[in-house]
């Protein structure tokens, strides 16, 4: 690197490396949304071939030293624009963490998880953890040996939460959680009392074709452009991108249960609509990217709850749903079916869980993850452990592994460090859909009429233009005047359930 090159050429020589990188990444994230969609099943053993060798270049790419000494070098000048030296700072602490890791041990640690993936499966078939059990020990040993390699402060686990959640600890969680499962229990044992919701028409034959094209009409009135992205069918919904210009989300719809095509397209499309507000002009820098999983997990749940499941914005589409399905909705109201759509029920499965009991779900898994990488857990114990969580905090008796500590699929991804994002992007969503309401006056009515351009322009200036800029904490701060507090999420459900199940 010589002094004579101006700042500007370094920069843009920066930004065109930093662009090939995502080139590469988008590119491995197309096969993989077409692995998920349209893939024959006999391409799968190439794909994941594919995959690997596009993977291993972005990581050579990013860990070349010459690049590590051109993040050095602008972060010296003193004539970078803000925006600049923001992506500046955050590339070369990317670097500094990546280029811990040995291309030797990435490797290893996808090879493990392909091999655990493909076991995760047959134990679930064999509805038996112990076909998992061996492979899963070696993960969470690679995972171990991964937290002390990045390096942390006071706890392992710290290092695997930063990956999802920078900033995130231990300690930070350890309390969100203290403070909120008693009065969730709390609220589990009022509803618990009252006579449970009736929700059987939700449960009427609904015809694929039909519910599609409603999915469709929702996710464009709720914002979503077919311009910059499109919706397909998968196994299970999910949401990726290749640029904020090309958005894909997928659904699936089961022809006797209504819920699940409606709340993942919804759910789906918030993260959509995140991903769709991020700067273009940022691609492949860091301020084009999204802040963190749990702030993007906020947004798909304030869309699918604070917004979804609420009355005044049914008031307004029910009428619509009602038309398309006049047999299966005759009987119902939009209050009974507003009633219906927010059933408080523990059950033994994460993805179907209600608002309330869904982070017992979360805080399960988070003790059970945070104790196997110290040590005070082992592999071994993770079915009984798991058991006896569900029975305590749920009081549900699982009934075999596969309903039990096999459902999930993050494990065998070698996911350490994920699930407690879930649990956070809810407490955020509910305290900025709070501060959407008391920024502007009108957002219920605009709401109720089922107009929520309003409350999207707020989440595009308070959250999605920033891209990475800011860590949760301070984006939460910005946008509600506050870090994180629980109270909202709290009242916000005390107030609905009091109402629906009349305590
Ligand atoms: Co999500």
């Amino acid at each position: 690197m010589t002094l004579t090159k101006s700042t500007a050429e370094l920069y843009t020589n920066y930004k065109s490396r930093l662009q090939k990188i995502a080139d590469v990444k988008y590119s491995a994230a197309v096969l993989q949304w077409d692995q998920e969609t349209y893939l024959p099943p006999k391409g799968a053993g190439f794909r994941g071939q594919q995959l690997a060798t596009l993977s291993e270049i972005a990581h050579e790419w990013f860990i070349d030293p010459s690049l590590g000494q051109l993040l050095e070098e602008l972060q010296s000048r003193g004539d970078l624009a803000d925006d600049e030296r923001r992506n500046v700072e955050l590339s070369l602490e990317d670097y500094n963490k990546q280029k811990k890791f040995t291309p030797a041990f990435i490797r290893k640690l996808s090879e493990a998880t392909s091999r655990s993936f493909h076991t995760w499966i047959q134990a679930r078939n064999a509805n038996s953890f112990d076909v998992f059990r061996n492979d899963l020990e070696q993960l969470v040993q690679l995972k171990k040996e991964e937290a002390a390699i990045a390096g942390y402060e006071h706890h392992p686990y710290n290092a695997l939460l930063d990956q999802y959640e920078k900033g995130s600890t231990v300690a930070l969680l350890d309390r969100v959680f203290s403070e909120i499962r008693n009065p969730l229990r709390e609220l589990l044992q009022k509803i618990g009392a009252r006579p449970q919701i009736d929700d059987h028409f939700l449960h009427s034959h609904f015809p694929q074709q039909q519910q599609w094209d409603f999915g469709m009409r929702l996710i464009k009135q709720l914002g979503f452009d077919f311009e910059a992205g499109r919706q397909d069918l998968s196994e299970h919904p999910f949401t990726t991108n290749f640029s904020s210009q090309d958005v894909r989300i997928t659904t699936r719809v089961d022809e006797n249960d209504f819920n699940h095509m409606t709340w993942s397209c919804i759910h789906e499309t918030g993260h959509a609509l995140y991903e769709q507000g991020l700067p273009a002009e940022e691609y492949g820098l860091p301020l084009g990217e999204y802040a963190s999983l749990s702030i993007h997990e906020s947004q798909s749940r304030l869309w699918e709850n604070n917004v979804g499941r609420s009355l005044s914005w049914w008031t307004s589409v029910y009428p619509s749903l009602q038309q398309t399905f006049p047999q299966q909705l005759k009987d119902a109201s939009a209050e009974q079916f507003y009633k219906a759509i927010n059933k408080v029920q523990p059950s033994l499965i994460r993805t179907e869980a209600d608002e309330v009991s869904y982070h017992f779900h979360v805080m399960i898994r988070y003790e059970l993850e945070k104790n196997l990488i110290n040590g005070t857990i082992s592999v071994a114990d993770i079915p009984a452990w798991w058991n006896e969580s569900y029975n305590t905090w749920l009081g549900v008796k699982v009934p075999d592994d596969k309903r039990g500590c096999l459902q999930d699929v993050h494990w065998s991804h070698g996911s350490f460090g994920y699930f407690p994002t879930y649990s956070l992007g809810s407490f955020y969503a509910a305290q900025m859909f709070s501060a959407a309401e008391n920024q502007i006056p009108t957002l219920r009515q605009s709401i109720g009429s089922g107009d929520t351009s309003t409350l999207l322009a707020w989440l595009r200036e308070k959250v999605h233009r920033h891209g990475r800029r800011y860590i949760s904490e301070e984006l939460c701060q910005q946008a509600t005047g506050k870090t994180l507090d629980i109270q909202y999420f709290l009242s916000y459900l005390l107030d609905k359930y009091r109402n629906i199940y009349n305590f």
